[in-house]
């Protein structure tokens, strides 16, 4: 969905849009959140060289699973065939993937897990409002995983840091996405309630705090950084971020204006499109930071190995979706009484 056809349904443009956030597009799904989920983990089994069977832990970062119960970790890791594996979600918001990240390679080092799939994957277009064009531009649906294992060599997640602000829990909050009371009286509206400039604020120190403990944990400065792969929330945001760090952009990986702002998925996706683009090298020191709802933060210093092309090409596919991103977003509209029949093919 292009700004051109979000100014068809809210009252906004392509060049408001951009300049306010660096977003040109976003991608919406017509599958799950699950599904989304087991193709980006069939892609990156195949490009480790790893089978699912050999796989100790299916690791989804989301906020906005298929179900509360069962997890949807578990959908995937069956749909993987991933049979010997434990599955758990994890939801830190937008950080989700970092804090997976983080917590997979402690279980790692710790022993208890050998080999594990973290993904990040979220179908967040559900719960866009139309009738909030502050916010509902902002996201995109996506989903990217990467697979680690144990190794006696210095690599991977070398230093993490998770934090999460205090005082800023309700400045990104969807109320009623969730088990609250309203569920037993079928009386729910989910709506993102939102306060961008605070959020903005908040994330770009929350950030630049968790990155300096990561670098000073390393004995790194921002100098020793090869390349930086931040969460894609806002262009300015990673802007901001960067000056404040005195890092050059060349040095940043940005698709923000691709696929806006992914949530969980957003770093993994990142990551995807550094190595597609070959600006991942053998043994780089990559940076990377998140904030997301909570007000949750964090920050990590990866080592990353020898190989830069993949192992194997999954054909793993979804059915395609046969109709236009109005078709797709029908009942979506419905929902927040946006009147879009005018838009619709069929
Ligand atoms: C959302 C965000 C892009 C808004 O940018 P901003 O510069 O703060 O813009 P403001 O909210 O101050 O709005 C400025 C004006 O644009 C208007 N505006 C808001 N949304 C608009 C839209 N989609 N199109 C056109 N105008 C819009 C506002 O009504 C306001 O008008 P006013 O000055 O007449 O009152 C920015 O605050 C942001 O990116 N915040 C953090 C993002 C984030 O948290 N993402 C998710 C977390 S993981």
């Amino acid at each position: 969905m292009t700004n051109d056809d979000m100014a068809q349904i809210v009252d906004t443009s392509d060049e408001w849009i951009f300049s306010r956030s660096g977003i040109r597009q976003r991608h919406y799904s017509h599958v799950s959140t699950g599904e989304m989920g087991w193709l980006a983990a069939e892609r990156a089994l195949a490009a480790a060289g790893v089978e699912a069977a050999d796989i100790d832990l299916v690791l989804l970062g989301s906020t906005t699973p298929e179900e509360i119960c069962p997890n949807t970790a578990s959908l995937i890791k069956n749909k993987l065939g991933a049979t010997k594996a434990a599955a758990f979600d994890l939801n830190s918001a937008c950080t989700s993937w970092l804090y997976a990240m983080n917590v997979a390679t402690d279980m790692i080092k710790a022993g208890s897990v050998k080999k594990a799939v973290v993904i990040g994957s979220e179908r967040i277009s559900l719960a866009m409002d139309w009738s909030k064009r502050e916010s509902c531009f902002l996201f995109g649906d996506g989903a990217g995983a990467v697979v680690i294992e144990a190794t006696d060599q210095q690599l991977g997640l070398m230093s993490a840091h998770m934090s999460c602000v205090p005082d800023s829990r309700e400045c990104l909050h969807l109320p009623s996405w969730g088990m609250s009371p309203m569920h037993l009286t079928g009386d729910i509206h989910v709506s993102l309630n939102f306060e961008g400039q605070e959020i903005f604020k908040s994330a770009v120190k929350g950030m630049a705090d968790s990155i300096a403990e990561v670098l000073r944990r390393e004995g790194l400065s921002s100098n020793d950084i090869d390349l930086f792969v931040p969460h894609q929330a806002n262009l300015r945001i990673i802007q901001a971020l960067a000056k404040r760090l005195d890092f050059p952009m060349e040095k940043v990986v940005v698709c923000i204006d691709e696929y806006a702002n992914t949530s969980a998925a957003a770093i993994p996706l990142a990551l995807c499109d550094a190595l597609t683009d070959n600006r991942i090298k053998p043994g780089m020191t990559i940076l990377t930071a998140s904030f997301g709802a909570g007000l949750t933060c964090g920050a990590g210093v990866i080592r990353w190995g020898q190989r830069v092309e993949p192992v194997a090409i999954s054909d793993a596919e979804i059915a395609p979706y046969d109709g236009t991103v109005f078709d797709l977003m029908e009942d979506s509209f419905k929902y927040y009484g946006v009147d879009a029949q005018h838009l619709l093919s069929k």
